[in-house]
């Protein structure tokens, strides 16, 4: 069976990349990275892609006059390829509505918070500075809204005490790199619908352990 094609776009360290590249490298996975582009070109996320022998293609958004313009362009190098959704990781251009709307249901992003808490930057210190017992990381689908559009996966991370943000940022980036590369393979089986801008899934899969924190 051909493989689900995907496309990665990056803006830096590609660590989620790398969690999608090595998920794939293993033969029963059922996504490829057919293409990484990268809107900065001194991205590291380019060097692991290259590393990884992908097709890579630098858009520097600088280049561009308006921000239609730099979509033209990289809507003409998705289009150049098969591609079958668009994972955004660690992407940090906003995305005009109308490009959006060319990959509805076709664009999945990660976000370092558990939506729809702590949309934007910073999610880490924000979360820390409200005192609140758990952050986390999403997978969704993009909609035109920022850091919104339907819910398919979600990990949640305890907020120690002595957590500092760079502490969390690690502990979350770690369930990251689990959650993509599973996310990812589950649209690629099917395994997803959207039914009335909500992911439903074709089988329950229960979580059953409910968290307190502190543990009691
Ligand atoms: C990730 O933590 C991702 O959740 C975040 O950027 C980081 C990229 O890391 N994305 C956003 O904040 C998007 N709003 P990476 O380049 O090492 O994958």
């Amino acid at each position: 069976m051909p493989k689900f094609q995907i496309a990665v776009l990056i803006s830096g360290n590609g660590s989620n990349l790398q969690a999608i590249i090595d998920a794939a490298n293993d033969p029963s996975y059922p996504a490829e990275v057919a293409i990484v582009i990268s809107n900065r070109p001194d991205a590291y996320g380019v060097k692991r892609a290259e590393k990884a022998g992908i097709k890579t293609v630098v858009i520097d958004h600088k280049n561009y006059e308006t921000r239609a313009d730099f979509e033209v362009e990289l809507q003409s190098q998705l289009t150049k390829q098969a591609i079958d959704l668009v994972c955004l990781a660690g992407f940090m251009r906003v995305l005009n509505a109308e490009f959006v709307e060319l990959w509805r249901d076709k664009m999945i992003n990660i976000h370092p918070s558990l939506l729809p808490a702590y949309k934007g930057l910073n999610t880490f210190q924000r979360a820390i500075d409200d005192g609140v017992r758990f952050a986390g990381c999403t997978v969704h689908y993009v909609v035109p809204e920022m850091d919104a559009g339907p819910i398919i996966m979600q990990a949640v991370v305890p907020i120690q005490q002595n957590d500092t943000k760079d502490t969390l940022a690690t502990k979350i980036q770690q369930q990251e790199h689990k959650m993509y590369p599973a996310a990812l393979s589950m649209i690629a089986k099917e395994k997803i619908k959207l039914i009335n801008q909500k992911v439903k899934f074709d089988e329950v899969i229960e979580q059953s352990e409910i968290l307190i924190s502190p543990k009691i």
